[in-house]
């Protein structure tokens, strides 16, 4: 395991193109490879979690070529996948791990789904649950945890309320849904990423999206495509975040994806000041896009900031970074109803509380958030990252704004969402 010293810099200036999407990755992934003919995925994501989702698929039997920037899918229809003959390894990847247990609940044949230390920890009975009400047959450890062993039938379809704010499990439902005869329907408590929806569309499902309820008609016919894939914006949150905090920046971003279900972070920042200016709008395949220009700002709020309730799920990936820039917000930042971050990679509420203080900032952790006062200063210090990526690249993004020396332990876990950050972030700062 590696470390990387972070020091403080002047500012960032360029112009970088993100890696593609990693929820959008995914899904083109398994849509591609239950569709019938090929698919090419343009700009599909370099992310260990999505090279997950293909190393799954191959084990299924479904033919993936990929070089970068690039995956070719050979498409085996709803059925044709064939028994795997070892264990699915999903990684660090709670989206493939929920999302494939959706597709492989309606298979002809047993599988068993596990993931690296952090993802058997995770709690899966909110996708056991429904994928049972639909007549798969699952076990996994007593709580609920991965490994999960799934006994594939012919699933039943099913009206479900989502009694937690999950794209993950809804999708995990909808794509369920594509293998049942008859209309399969989500219900969410608030609305969420709605990747998967739009996507099935795409490639030929009957969807019928309304607010807060999405229905899917199977047995789907799906006709694989080509798919092009928007920059990830919860990579991007990295460099806007840094952009603003350092005077001087200026930045472009070329090709990111601005879907409204995912842009609650620049929407927040928009509401304090902050320049963020989106340049030529455009859509591929329905997922709307653009480039987007950040200068450096001061930034304050009228009133001292509280965020909760239904922007919670718009900005979920992007709090480790947002409590670091607090410390740059005049009258901090509270968050509330944030209580899914204790089981992401790592339980970010803790590990982003605990990294703060090392760094010589207060910081006060609730049950489901935090509240970081600000303006106040950071130091250099030694992060533990805790095997997460996105609070090894928030607190990357803090050495940058703080006074010393910063090193972040274990730092190739970016990988897991954006190979090369380290790299991106040293084109882009001046010293
Ligand atoms: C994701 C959904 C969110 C998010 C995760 C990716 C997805 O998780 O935090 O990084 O691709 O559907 P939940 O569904 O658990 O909220």
């Amino acid at each position: 395991m590696s470390s990387k010293t972070v020091y403080r810099a002047r500012c960032l200036r360029g112009s970088v193109a993100l890696p593609g999407d990693k929820s959008i990755s995914h899904r083109a992934a398994l849509i591609a490879a239950i569709a019938s003919g090929d698919s090419q995925l343009v700009n599909y994501s370099p992310s260990a979690d999505c090279q997950s989702t293909l190393r799954c698929l191959r084990a299924l039997g479904v033919s993936v070529a990929s070089w970068p920037g690039r995956v070719h899918i050979r498409g085996c229809g709803l059925h044709g996948w064939r028994a795997p003959t070892a264990t699915l390894d999903a990684g660090n990847s709670g989206t493939t791990m929920r999302l494939l247990a959706g597709l492989l609940a309606g298979q002809p044949f047993e599988s068993v789904l596990t993931g690296d230390a952090s993802l058997r920890r995770r709690p899966m009975r909110r996708i056991i649950d429904p994928l049972s009400k639909m007549g798969a047959e699952i076990s996994a450890r007593e709580d609920g945890r991965a490994p999960l062993r799934i006994r594939g039938t012919r699933l039943r379809p099913i009206a479900y309320q989502l009694p937690i704010a999950s794209a993950q499990v809804k999708s995990c439902i909808l794509l369920a849904g594509l293998l049942a005869h008859g209309t399969t329907q989500v219900t969410e408590p608030a609305v969420t990423r709605n990747h998967t929806e739009i996507m099935l569309g795409q490639f030929g499902a009957r969807v019928e999206i309304g607010d807060r309820t999405v229905a899917v008609t199977g047995p789907a016919e799906l006709t694989g495509r080509e798919y092009r894939i928007p920059g990830d914006l919860s990579s991007a949150a990295f460099l806007i975040a840094a952009a603003l905090a350092l005077p001087g920046s200026l930045i472009r971003l070329t090709g990111v994806g601005v879907n409204p279900t995912r842009t609650g972070f620049i929407e927040l920042l928009q509401s304090l000041g902050a320049p963020i200016q989106w340049h030529n709008r455009r859509s591929w395949q329905d997922e709307p896009v653009a480039d987007l220009v950040v200068r450096s700002a001061p930034l304050r709020a009228r009133r001292p900031l509280t965020i909760g309730g239904e922007m919670i799920p718009r900005l979920i990936d992007e709090i480790p970074i947002l409590a670091v820039l607090a410390t740059r917000i005049e009258g901090g930042v509270t968050i509330h109803d944030a209580q899914e971050l204790r089981v992401k990679e790592s339980d970010r509420i803790r590990t982003v509380a605990e990294n703060l203080r090392r760094m010589g900032a207060r910081v006060q952790e609730f049950p489901d958030g935090l509240h970081v006062p600000g303006p106040q200063s950071l130091r250099g210090a030694l992060v533990n990252a805790r095997g997460d990526h996105r609070i090894a690249m928030a607190f990357a993004i803090a050495g940058l704004m703080a006074e010393g020396e910063t090193v972040i332990d274990s730092s190739e876990v970016v990988d897991i969402s954006f190979p090369g950050f380290f790299r991106t972030l040293d084109d882009l700062v001046v010293r």
